[in-house]
């Protein structure tokens, strides 16, 4: 199956969440994942390059989506194969949509998409599911709050997830602000770094699981 970690919008958590997800996936379920690196800013194979001197085996391979390979992502074909497949393909994808992605997109099982309740971001994640629309995306996307404030109120809040709900799921759990998110690495997931996603990825799983079947 295909996820893709995308949305609108720069800095909201798309290759931080990402790189969680493929290592708890690889770490506490027996699903096989590999990770597609479709940002030209390299985040997660970059990491995942320097992570090679840390301790430990590689949990996962991420390829690098670049000029080079670039053809793959617009075969409908392979994408039809990759969807229809037992094992997770993940993409990680930037925060300027461009039209490279439009056929991932279409063809990913799942869209998880980030965002907090800052007016801008707000405004990017409507954008963001708009473009989807009118791609006519075959699968679901999944919201998540990101980055959250423990104390934080926000006054949009009600607006905003009756709106999102419209599109897709909204997920009950949210990731909180931590630290500790900052200095995750592809090879393991500290205690630490678990507490602070296993509540989200355990419902996000649990909806792949359930929509996965359909
Ligand atoms: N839940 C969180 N708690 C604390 N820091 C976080 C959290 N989520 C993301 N961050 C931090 O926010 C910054 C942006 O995150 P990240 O690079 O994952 O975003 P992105 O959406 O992939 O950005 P881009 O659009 O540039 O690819 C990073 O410094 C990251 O460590
Ligand atoms: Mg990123």
């Amino acid at each position: 199956m295909i996820i893709t970690f995308g949305t609108q919008k720069g800095g909201v958590g798309k290759t931080t969440l990402a790189i969680a997800f493929a290592n708890y996936i690889s770490l506490h379920t027996d699903y096989k994942i590999s990770v597609l690196d479709f940002d030209f800013q390299k985040s997660f194979f970059q990491k995942w390059k320097d992570d090679e001197m840390l301790k430990g085996d590689y949990l996962y391979d991420v390829v690098l989506v670049d000029e080079a390979n670039e053809a793959l992502t617009n075969d409908d074909d392979l994408l039809k194969q990759l969807k229809d497949s037992e094992e997770i393909f993940l993409f990680d994808i930037a925060g300027n949509i461009q039209k490279k992605y439009s056929k991932v997109l279409k063809h990913s099982n799942f869209i998880v998409v980030p965002f907090s309740y800052s007016d801008v971001t707000i405004n990017s994640t409507l954008v963001f599911v708009n473009l989807c629309k009118i791609l006519e995306i075959e699968g679901k996307m999944l919201f998540v709050r990101n980055n959250v404030d423990k104390n934080g109120k926000y006054l949009n809040q009600i607006e905003m997830d009756l709106e999102l709900q419209q599109h897709g799921k909204l997920l009950d759990n949210s990731v909180f602000k931590r630290n500790c998110l900052q200095t995750i690495t592809t090879k393991k997931l500290t205690s630490e770094q678990k507490l602070a996603v296993k509540s989200f990825f355990d419902e996000l799983i649990f909806n792949i699981r359930e929509y996965g079947s359909d």
